[in-house]
């Protein structure tokens, strides 16, 4: 009989359901909260509001787009954390209603492991390439930077992390701190292929091991532009291409040089990106560059798989139903999940 998972992801600012059938992709709807631009920043009220409004249609969007019913699925898969509890609150109470009410099983999902395997969703008519075991997956967002060594579907290990700031978090602080708007990230990105990267030089941090700092480069992003407006208050507007380039390089070296590390020190030449910030154009153009050098496996996602979405999800719990995990009902979502 075939395997149907309905995949539910609400951790941070976008609604989503997915449905997987065998680990193919049936279908994959995503509500994106616009609420928070206006903002600078998500609001999390604001969120678990906006997921509680879009969880039924999102989900029976889905299902239609599957064209499958509700009786066809095996489980529901759902984001038990991390993430912002009020949005994690109402993916769960509907992942657990409706399996009271399909009287099927539940399967709990780290978010994270959902982007570490996010190469795994299998589409019709796509190329549907898959890195092998082990693989190291550079794994960053607006909460997460961090190098994962990826066993198996089931079996993770985190060889280095932040130590502060996500890369995310410096994407879009800087951006705010330069009038950029917000999510900074796709703004930096955009600007940064127009400007140059060797215009200005940002200190890097130096942290022994595997882990990332990037509190720092904000603080010298700051202070540089604050001593050049000084001098030229146009200086931002008549620069502000080369200072995203030159910024935006500074971020992929730090993270680069950390992986090719981590690569180095395991052996490891299957290499993965995953999470928000793998959307970005230079981070893909440098990681491909850097792996026909050095003989890596390269796996980009899909740009629709580099944001949160369920289709991650349903792949992560898919693999999970399989090993016969099951989640009980008085599980309750977390905001943390300290490892995996
Ligand atoms: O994984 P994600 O969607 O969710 C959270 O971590 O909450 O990641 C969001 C992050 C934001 O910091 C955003 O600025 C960043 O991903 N991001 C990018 C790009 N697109 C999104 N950063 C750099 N370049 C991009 N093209």
């Amino acid at each position: 009989m075939a395997c149907c998972i309905l995949g539910i992801e609400s951790s941070c600012d976008d609604t989503s359901a997915a449905v997987l059938r065998d680990g193919w992709l049936l279908s994959n709807v995503i509500a994106s909260q616009d609420v928070h631009k206006a903002f600078g920043g998500v609001v999390p009220e604001l969120a678990s509001r906006a997921h509680e409004q879009n969880i039924v249609p999102v989900v029976s969007e889905a299902l239609s787009r599957a064209g499958i019913a509700r009786e066809d699925l095996s489980a529901i898969a759902f984001t038990r954390g991390p993430g912002l509890l009020g949005s994690l609150l109402v993916g769960s109470s509907f992942a657990k209603a409706l399996s009271l009410s399909l009287d099927i099983p539940m399967v709990m999902v780290n978010h994270l492991q959902g982007h570490l395997l996010a190469n795994f969703v299998k589409q019709e008519g796509a190329e549907n390439r898959a890195p092998a075991f082990p693989y190291l997956c550079l794994l960053v967002s607006g909460g997460n930077s961090q190098i994962v060594r990826v066993d198996s579907p089931l079996e993770f290990e985190i060889l280095g992390q932040t130590i502060d700031d996500a890369v995310g978090e410096a994407f879009d602080k800087c951006s705010k701190m330069l009038g950029l708007g917000y999510p900074g990230g796709p703004v930096i990105d955009r600007l940064a292929r127009q400007g140059d990267p060797e215009r200005f030089h940002f200190a890097k941090p130096h942290l022994p091991g595997l882990d990332y700092s990037f509190s720092g480069i904000k603080t010298s992003l700051l202070y540089f532009v604050r001593d050049e407006m000084a001098k030229d208050p146009s200086f931002l507007e008549n620069n502000k291409e080369d200072l995203c380039a030159s910024f935006q390089k500074t971020l992929i070296d730090i993270l680069m040089d950390k992986l090719v590390k981590a690569a180095r020190q395991t052996g490891i030449r299957e290499i993965t990106i995953g999470g928000g910030v793998s959307a970005n154009s230079g981070l893909r153009e440098r990681l491909v560059r850097e792996g026909e050098r050095r003989r890596w496996n390269t796996y980009l996602p899909e740009f629709k798989f580099t944001t949160d979405n369920a289709a991650m999800i349903a792949i992560a719990g898919y693999y999970r139903y399989l090993a016969g995990e099951r989640c009980p009902m008085d599980i309750a979502p977390v905001s943390r999940m300290a490892d995996f």
